[in-house]
C-alpha cells in the first residue's frame, strides 16, 4: 500500500531528519515502529501524511507517485489518518461529540450519516457519557480516546499512531490494543510507534527499527526482536518473553518463540 524509495529529509532548521529510508508497508499489516527518541518516527509519519515532502526520493501510495498540491493532499488524509503523541494537537472543538463529528461534516457526509458514525464510534470507544463535554478539560487517556475515535469514525485505509500507548494507564492501554485488534480485523493498515518492546512483541507483523534517521532493520518481529546485539545497538531492551524463552530454551522441546504469556506457559508446562 505504501512505498518509500530512498526518501532523504532534513528541516528547514538542518536538522537531518530522515536518511534514505527504503520501506514498503502492506495493506492489512499491524506494523510497528520502534527506536530511540530523535530517531526519526514521527517525523516518518509527518511525511506518511504528506505534511512534509521530501527533499530526495520518492512516496507511492498504491503504486501512484503521492502529490503536494492542495487537491491530492486532501486525497492522501482521507486515505490515512494520524493520531499525534499530544492529544492537545487535535482537539479544537467544544465538545466530544463534535470532535467526532467535525471530520465526518468536513469530508461532505449527509448529517444522518454523521450522526450514525459518530455514535458507533463514540460506543466503540465507550465515550457515549462523556459526548457533551468540552475535550479539552478531559483526562489525558480520555483525550486520546476522542481523538482515536475522530480518526475511526472517517474511516481512513490506513492509521498511524505516534506512541499511542504512553501516558496511558494499563485499562486505558488495554481499551487501545483491543480497538487496534478490532482495527486490524476491519482490514485496516495500522502503523503504530512504541517504545514499548513487549507490545510490539505480541501485536506486530512487521517490525521497522529506526536509528539517526536511517532504517536499521526492517522485518517479521522473530527476526528483529530476537536479535540482542540489533536491539542493543538502538538503545532497546528485547521483549520479557525473548528474554525468557531465551534462558531457558535448552530445557524446552519446542523451538519457536512464545509471543504470549499463555504460550510461554503452556511451552514450560509440557516441559515439566
Ligand atoms: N520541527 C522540527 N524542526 C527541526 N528539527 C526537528 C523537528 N522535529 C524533529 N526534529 C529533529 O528531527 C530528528 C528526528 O526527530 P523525530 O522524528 O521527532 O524522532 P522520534 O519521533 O523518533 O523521537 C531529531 O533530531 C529532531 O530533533
Ligand atoms: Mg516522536
Amino acid at each position: 500500500m505504501l512505498k518509500l524509495n530512498n526518501i532523504s529529509y532534513s528541516y528547514p532548521n538542518g536538522t537531518p531528519a530522515l536518511c534514505e529510508v527504503n520501506l514498503t508497508i502492506g495493506q492489512g499489516v499491524k506494523c510497528a515502529v520502534l527506536g530511540s527518541n530523535g530517531a526519526g518516527k514521527s517525523s516518518l509519519f509527518t511525511l506518511l501524511l504528506g505534511l512534509i515532502k521530501p527533499l530526495k526520493g520518492e512516496y507511492h501510495l498504491d503504486d501512484q507517485p503521492v502529490e503536494y498540491n492542495k487537491r491530492a493532499l486532501l486525497a492522501l488524509r482521507r486515505r490515512i489518518g494520524i493520531v499525534f503523541q499530544d492529544p492537545d494537537h487535535q482537539l479544537f472543538t467544544s465538545s466530544v461529540y463534535e470532535e467526532v463529528a467535525f471530520g465526518l461534516s468536513n469530508l461532505g457526509y449527509p448529517v444522518t450519516e454523521v450522526r450514525q458514525r459518530v455514535e458507533e464510534t463514540l460506543r466503540l470507544l465507550h465515550l457515549e457519557e462523556l459526548q457533551q463535554r468540552p475535550p479539552h478539560l478531559l483526562s489525558f487517556g480520555q483525550k486520546k480516546r476522542v481523538v482515536i475515535a475522530a480518526i475511526i469514525a472517517m474511516n481512513p485505509d490506513a492509521m498511524v499512531f505516534d506512541e499511542p500507548l504512553s501516558g496511558l494507564d494499563p485499562e486505558s492501554a488495554q481499551m487501545v490494543t483491543r480497538i487496534f485488534e478490532e482495527l486490524h480485523q476491519q482490514g485496516k493498515t495500522l502503523i503504530v510507534s512504541t517504545h514499548n518492546v513487549d507490545f510490539a512483541w505480541s501485536w506486530a507483523q512487521q517490525i521497522i527499527l529506526m536509528k539517526a534517521g536511517q532504517i536499521e532493520a526492517n522485518g517479521r518481529p522473530e527476526e528483529i526482536l530476537t536479535n540482542t546485539e540489533l536491539m542493543k545497538s538502538c538503545k532497546l531492551r528485547q521483549p520479557v518473553l525473548v528474554d525468557l524463552y531465551q534462558r531457558i530454551q535448552p530445557q524446552l522441546s519446542s523451538g519457536h518463540y512464545p509471543r504470549s504469556v499463555d504460550e510461554l506457559s503452556q511451552l514450560i508446562t509440557a516441559a515439566l
